[in-house]
């Protein structure tokens, strides 16, 4: 009787694993149009190859994907992730393509619990002619010295405040500390909310809402995308009331960038979708800026020679500012080259955004490849930033190597940290300003040691333990 019963269990099994087989056959042959010409495997039916994909970014090799792929396939391989076939470019020279490409060519394209809960008009779906006009109205304030100068009065001081709370008995988590004062500084540019209720209540209802972004795409009440949508309506309608105020009273000199966009004379910005592309504008910039700070804590943390040089640099500016009886403006912070070499390098290995996925809308060749219609391409940043041929010895950290470069512009095709093209990150300025704000008062005022920590790369780049270090207060300040 059990040899019967094994032998049945055997055979189902055999023509499970037969079934399966056939259905993934079928699948990668029926889905793959540029099969002849570019390599790679489609993985599984419906869900490709994404669970391998995630679960290398939970590793301490992110990079596993990418490099046995690159191994097998090229720099440039197909594959389905997302639920969409996929062609991966970890080549330089394919992705600047890709990023320079107008919405003729690629459009951006984002997991689907992302799309939902962004706003239809918001900046990061919108293509075209509007796209154009409110990227580069927010892009000009952003560089304007009025808006320079406003972040730097508000970040020193909400940083000095926050640091003035520190005690040297129990850790500080660098990264919920930065998370903290960046919300504040961002919802002043944004929308000119000063800290109090309304700020707090904001940020409660914001983490609530980011919750969802990579959630499954399920609205039913009780899912996670459900509660992040409820939360966003609470942000809407007080961002809103902001903005109709703001109309009422409609200042000629634009204070944030709901003023920008208010005084915009074109008259297609409707106060809805301001006050929508309020709410999406935090996503970019909520958490991006505290990462950089506390992954360059991390890896000044792991090299001395690194923080040495960068204290050096910032005690030297400090006593001359003293001396003249001056505070540091926000060309002060930006004007030291080794500090921006370290916030660079920063960026380089820590990858805050690994790439970015777009979307052909037409089939579009490049480097001799063929990108169908349809299919996405994910432009790999983390991939060309670690790859030994553009930059040496890629796991190291080593900011020294930028010294010679100029990376005011924020990009060059091998170093794409911000994007590029017509979706360049508009924020890029002000997240350099921030970071060397940090690091100027951190490294002058304290000296600390670092708990032992791991940086996780999915979904999001964090740390493990959200940086936990011990400081102590510096003779110097
Ligand atoms: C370290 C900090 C930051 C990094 C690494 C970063 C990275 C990026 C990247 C890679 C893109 C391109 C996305 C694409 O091509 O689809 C982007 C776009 C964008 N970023 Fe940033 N960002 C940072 C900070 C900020 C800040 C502080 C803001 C301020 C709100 C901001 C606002 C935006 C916006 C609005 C876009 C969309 C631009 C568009 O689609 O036209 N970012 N960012």
């Amino acid at each position: 009787m059990d040899v019967i019963l094994s032998a049945v269990v055997l055979l189902f099994f055999t023509f499970i694993f037969i079934f399966i087989n056939k259905c993934r056959r079928s699948w990668i042959s029926s889905s793959s149009p540029v099969r002849s010409m570019l390599l790679g495997t489609m993985g599984w039916p419906f869900i490709g190859e994404t669970l391998d994909f995630i679960s290398c970014g939970y590793t301490d090799h992110p990079q596993s994907f990418m490099d046995k792929r690159r191994l097998l396939y090229g720099k440039v391989f197909k594959s389905h992730l997302f639920g969409s076939p996929t062609i991966v470019s970890t080549d330089a020279e394919v992705s600047r393509f890709v990023l320079q490409s107008d919405a003729n060519s690629f459009v951006p394209s984002y997991p689907k619990s992302l799309t939902e809960l962004m706003g239809e008009s918001s900046i990061l779906r919108i293509n075209g002619n509007l796209h154009r006009r409110i990227h580069g109205l927010i892009g000009a304030f952003f560089k304007s010295p009025y808006l320079k100068a406003q972040v730097t009065s508000d970040m020193r001081k909400l940083l000095l405040q926050s640091m003035a709370t520190w005690k040297e008995d129990r850790p500080i988590y660098i990264q919920d500390e930065t998370k903290h004062i960046a919300f504040q500084v961002l919802a002043k540019t944004l929308i000119g909310l000063d800290p109090g209720e309304e700020m707090e209540y904001l940020r409660i209802q914001f983490q609530k809402f980011v919750a969802g972004l990579m959630s499954l795409p399920l609205k039913l009440p009780g899912t996670q995308l459900h509660r992040s949508l409820q939360a966003k309506k609470k942000m809407g309608k007080l961002v809103y009331k902001i903005i109709r105020d703001k109309r009422m009273n409609v200042s000629p000199d634009s204070r944030d960038v709901a003023d920008v966009l208010l005084n915009d004379k074109s008259e297609k910005l409707t106060d809805e979708l301001i006050s929508d592309n309020m709410i999406d504008l935090m996503i970019p910039g909520e958490d991006s800026v505290p990462l950089l700070i506390t992954l360059a804590i991390k890896y000044l943390s792991d090299c001395p020679k690194a923080l040495h040089q960068l204290k050096e640099e910032n005690l030297e500016l400090k006593m001359r500012k003293e001396d003249l009886g001056e505070q540091l403006c926000w060309d002060d912070y930006l004007s030291m080259p080794f500090t921006q070499s370290v916030i660079t390098e920063t960026l380089r290995m820590g990858n805050i955004i690994m790439g970015v996925i777009r979307k052909a809308m037409k089939d579009v060749e490049v480097k001799g490849y063929l990108i169908p219609k349809g299919w996405c391409v994910l432009t790999h940043f983390r991939s060309v930033h670690l790859d030994e041929n553009y930059h040496e010895s890629p796991h190291q950290f080593n900011p020294w190597r930028w010294q010679e470069r100029d990376m005011s512009s924020g990009s060059s095709s091998c170093f794409t940290p911000f994007g590029g093209g017509l979706r360049l990150c508009p924020g890029l300025d002000l997240a350099r300003l921030e970071a060397s704000i940090f690091l100027h008062h951190f490294v002058t005022k304290f000296r600390w040691v670092a708990e032992e920590d791991t940086i996780i790369n999915f979904p999001t780049v964090r740390m493990k333990k959200k940086m936990p270090i011990w400081v102590k207060r510096d003779v110097h300040q």
